[in-house]
């Protein structure tokens, strides 16, 4: 009897063993995942900021799941927003994604994907400001955030030596309260954000410049492009893109 139930036992180890190594039939582990590099300037809540060492933002979001279906594994490469579009055309980064919007300039440098967002350039001013409109900015100092469109535009319509670029939004903002610049021209989500964490500013009604968002690709990579559009297109469907943009700006 003994020696029957040590057989039975010895034949259910073998079993056991040949199953268990087997190897479980999963995905490719993430180590081996093609990687795909994005170009930010994680400074613009809240389409990308730091939350410590962490990325996080309704760009960084999106792109994490374009990166899941295009099957690789998002690496955020944070820089001056200046340079995202010259990192894009070395190849230094696979696309530029930072709240970028679309200009004919830039399209001759890189080419954009299908909008996903819409960006005002509005005006924030110190809350007993006697600006109160665009025509009140003119001969008034203004800050920008250098390279961006409000940077761009505001130079060509109230003169360069108007326009204080500073490498950051929030670095206009404290010049703002500083009384270095009396208003400062940015998109207006990261205006609101601005305005939420600084005393005393407010936004002006009047919008300064309405814009699409997209993302940048190199010129010659049409192939990663159509596959962007692609996944842009599904999530857009699918209403992830809404779900995003829904949990960090909440609808008025
Ligand atoms: N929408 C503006 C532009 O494209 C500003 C974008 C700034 N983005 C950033 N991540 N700092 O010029």
């Amino acid at each position: 009897m003994k020696k029957v139930l040590s057989l039975i036992l010895a034949a259910a180890l073998i079993l056991c063993f040949a199953a268990c190594s087997q190897q479980p039939a999963t995905e490719t582990p993430d180590a081996n995942a093609t990687v795909i590099k994005m170009g930010t300037n994680a400074a613009f809540p809240p389409y990308e900021f730091k939350e410590g060492e962490a990325f996080k933002g309704i760009d960084v979001d999106i792109a994490t799941e374009i990166a899941k279906e295009l099957g690789a594994k998002l690496e955020v490469v944070d820089m001056e927003f200046d340079s995202i579009i010259t990192s894009v055309q070395q190849g230094e980064v696979d696309f530029g994604m930072a709240g970028m919007t679309v200009t004919d300039e830039r399209k001759l440098e890189v080419n954009f994907t299908s909008s996903y967002a819409t960006g005002v350039q509005v005006v924030i001013v110190p809350e007993d400001s006697d600006i109160k409109d665009l025509d009140g900015l003119e001969g008034k100092k203004i800050g920008t955030q250098l390279g961006t469109t409000g940077d761009i535009y505001s130079k060509d319509d109230y003169g360069e030596e108007n326009v204080v670029s500073y490498s950051k939004g929030a670095d206009a903002i404290i010049a703002l309260k500083g009384g270095d610049v009396d208003a400062v021209i940015i998109d207006n989500e990261p205006a609101k954000a601005f305005v939420a964490q600084n005393e005393g500013l407010k936004i002006l009604e009047t919008e300064y410049a309405i814009e699409d968002y997209a993302i940048a690709v190199k010129k010659e990579n049409t192939e990663l492009l159509d596959k962007i559009n692609a996944a842009l297109e599904k999530l857009t469907a699918d209403g992830t893109i809404d779900k995003i943009i829904a949990n960090y700006i909440s609808a008025e």
